[in-house]
């Protein structure tokens, strides 16, 4: 007898591969990058070092670290050819479209863009995460009627993003704070962009594709984009004494409280305790504590209401509030997850392909079938 078909709507629970690369324990709030826990690696780690252990699967040493470095440093200008089109973009584009655009675009002035060596993807890898915060701040400043401003071989990846958005260089805990915000976005398990990368890479597709397509499924409000609407929502609140009133409202109408809730998470989000702390840190030091002070209103409330359900904060209920304040546009919060995440999108593509197996799942066909075809014309309407 048939087996009954099951549909795992969502795939909640369907497990596509094995995996070293981490681990979330969604009961326990804790996550790991190939071991090592988020915590330690927030405090001890810096972004460029993290992509290393993600991809290559162990901690690099001083000299590996210093090579690595300096391959993402060396991608990070952009050919003229790219930035002449990023300059032809129309300046009122989503940030997350010409990322995506540009990023696709990168395999055509790439002489070889399809391999099927495993250090050579990783280096098609390296040349996209070097470039992205490139086009991300280029395009800002050229939409700013600004000219972009090259990279600076002194800096580290998150301190060079800021530099070449604002034309200064960051200070030092300003740098250390998006550094900081770019390893909790490096990797989270198979998420819906990282199944992307992962579909696609079993296609055998190529390194552009493959990162081009987790950029697509990143932009969705229920996946990277919450952070912009949950940054939108603590504005729109405006001050902490409102923040009950719209809670109250919003949850009254069904509505979903954006940096709340996650698939895998059922208690908090280890990346939002290390992102609160930082951004009351930072929201302190830049004596700019309102906007900070209405999220945890609106946090606290939230979880009033939300009490006994597997309802609670996420990395997004204040990384918005961080990227705020480092004075980064709100549109490019999404960009910015994406250019750290390209890390994680590597390491899972590279590891499908280890052992790969072209990913082909099944509908349930419940239309018609045998229909008699009607010419055009013969048709209603
Ligand atoms: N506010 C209020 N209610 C919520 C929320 C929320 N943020 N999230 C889930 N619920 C409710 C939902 O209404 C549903 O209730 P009911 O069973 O009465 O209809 C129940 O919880 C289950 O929701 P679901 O959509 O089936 O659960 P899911 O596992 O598919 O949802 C989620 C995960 C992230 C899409 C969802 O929690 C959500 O929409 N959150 C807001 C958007 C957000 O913050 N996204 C960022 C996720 S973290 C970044 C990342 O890792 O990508």
């Amino acid at each position: 007898m048939k087996e009954p078909v099951v549909i795992h709507k969502g795939l909640d629970n369907v497990y596509v591969k094995e995996s070293k690369i981490c681990f979330i324990d969604g009961e326990a709030s804790k996550l790991f990058y190939r071991g090592y826990s988020i915590e330690d690696l927030a405090e001890h780690s810096t972004f460029e070092e993290t992509a290393y252990l993600l991809i290559y699967g162990s901690l690099p040493s001083k000299q590996q670290l210093k090579d690595f470095e300096n391959r993402i440093q060396s991608n990070r200008s952009l050919e003229p050819e790219l930035l002449q089109l990023i300059r032809s973009f129309p300046i009122t584009s989503d940030p997350m479209d010409v990322l995506r655009t540009a990023v696709s675009a990168l395999a055509l002035y790439d002489p070889q863009p399809t391999t099927e060596k495993i250090e050579e993807r990783i280096d098609k890898a390296v040349r996209i995460l070097g470039k992205a915060p490139t086009i991300i701040a280029a395009f800002d400043r050229l939409r700013n009627r600004k000219e972009p401003v090259p990279p600076r071989p002194d800096l580290g990846h998150a301190a060079d993003f800021l530099q070449m958005l604002t034309g200064e260089t960051p200070d030092s805990y300003d740098a250390h704070v998006m550094d900081v915000a770019l390893i909790l976005h490096a990797e989270h398990e198979m998420n819906a962009s990282t199944f992307s990368c992962t579909v696609t890479a079993s296609t055998l597709a190529d390194m552009y594709s493959i990162i081009t397509s987790g950029i697509g499924t990143l932009r969705g409000p229920l996946h990277g984009g919450a952070n912009e609407a949950a940054l939108r929502t603590v504005m729109e609140v405006g001050d902490p004494a409102r923040a009950e009133d719209y809670v109250t409202k919003a949850l009254g109408e069904k509505k979903r409280i954006m940096g709340f809730g996650h698939r895998v998470y059922k208690t908090w989000d280890p990346r939002y305790v290390i992102l609160k702390k930082l951004g009351a840190e930072l929201a302190s030091r830049k004596g700019e504590t309102k906007l900070f002070d209405t999220a945890v209103a609106i946090e606290q409330s939230a979880l009033r209401h939300l009490a006994g359900s597997p309802i609670f904060p996420n990395v997004d209920s204040y990384s918005g509030v961080v990227f705020h304040t480092l004075r980064i546009p709100t549109d490019l919060f999404t960009p910015v997850f994406a250019m750290s995440r390209i890390a994680g999108w590597t390491a899972h593509a590279i590891e499908y392909l280890e052992a790969n197996r072209l990913i082909r799942p099944k509908a349930l066909y419940v239309g018609q079938t045998s229909l008699p075809y009607i010419a055009l014309d013969s048709r209603a309407g």
